[in-house]
């Protein structure tokens, strides 16, 4: 479990942007274009924040989601409306290659409408996640059988982060991307990595190899 631990969120949202940035690049002089899947809740703003202001190959980008909620188009608390918000109304990224998940059409249609979208794309890039204080990432949430639903993309019920319906991009695709940032903040979270650490089957446990962006915070031992 590669980690590296920073002194505050600023730093850290700066090595993850400069990571992102270093990864796009590379990814677009290999093979032309960068699928980067970018992760919700509040963790990775600031790092969004910070790559607008970089010169990346935008026209090159297509944007996926790690999870969205079932809300409506536009509702504030859509993690692509945070995208929206933070990056992607600021930079010049076709409209076309923004894939949006259609939560807005309930769980399982959006599932597979995403699912069929995922089945003809590439392997993404860059995959940006979080991990939740119970230790979730995405919405795969412990005990939940999204966690092993085997599709590409998977409705989500009874979610105990609200709101409780949600569409996940499922392990498999997650684990299939050629790179995995974990950004992680915060004390709250503490007690959920040093679980994931210990090897407890959490969801964020079952991630693969990537690299986990952890503050101070969440590095000390829980509060
Ligand atoms: C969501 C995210 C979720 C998030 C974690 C951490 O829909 O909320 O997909 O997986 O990454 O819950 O959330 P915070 O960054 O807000 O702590």
């Amino acid at each position: 479990m590669s980690q590296q631990v920073f002194a505050d969120t600023e730093a850290l949202a700066r090595h993850a942007a400069a990571r992102v940035a270093t990864l796009c690049r590379e990814a677009v002089e290999n093979h032309g274009s960068c699928h980067l899947v970018l992760a919700g809740g509040h963790t990775p703003r600031r790092c969004y924040e910070l790559l607008r202001a970089m010169d990346l190959p935008w026209a090159a980008l297509h944007i996926w989601f790690g999870d969205e909620r079932c809300l409506p188009p536009g509702d504030a608390g859509r993690n692509d409306a945070m995208a929206d918000g933070a990056l992607l109304a600021h930079v010049p990224i076709p409209p076309a290659q923004v894939h949006r998940i259609p939560a807005e059409q309930g769980p399982e249609a959006a599932a597979a409408a995403y699912a069929a979208l995922l089945a003809s794309a590439p392997a993404m890039d860059i995959v940006l996640l979080g991990m939740g204080e119970d230790g979730h990432t995405a919405s795969l949430f412990p005990g939940n059988p999204a966690l092993d639903d085997t599709r590409l993309a998977v409705p989500v019920h009874d979610a105990p982060k609200p709101p409780p319906v949600r569409v996940s991009m499922g392990l498999s695709v997650l684990n299939a991307a050629h790179h995995r940032l974990i950004l992680v903040m915060g004390n709250a979270k503490a007690g959920a990595l040093a679980r994931v650490r210990r090897g407890d089957p959490l969801p964020a446990a079952r991630l693969a190899e990537g690299e986990w962006l952890i503050d101070q915070d969440a590095a000390s031992p829980p509060a």
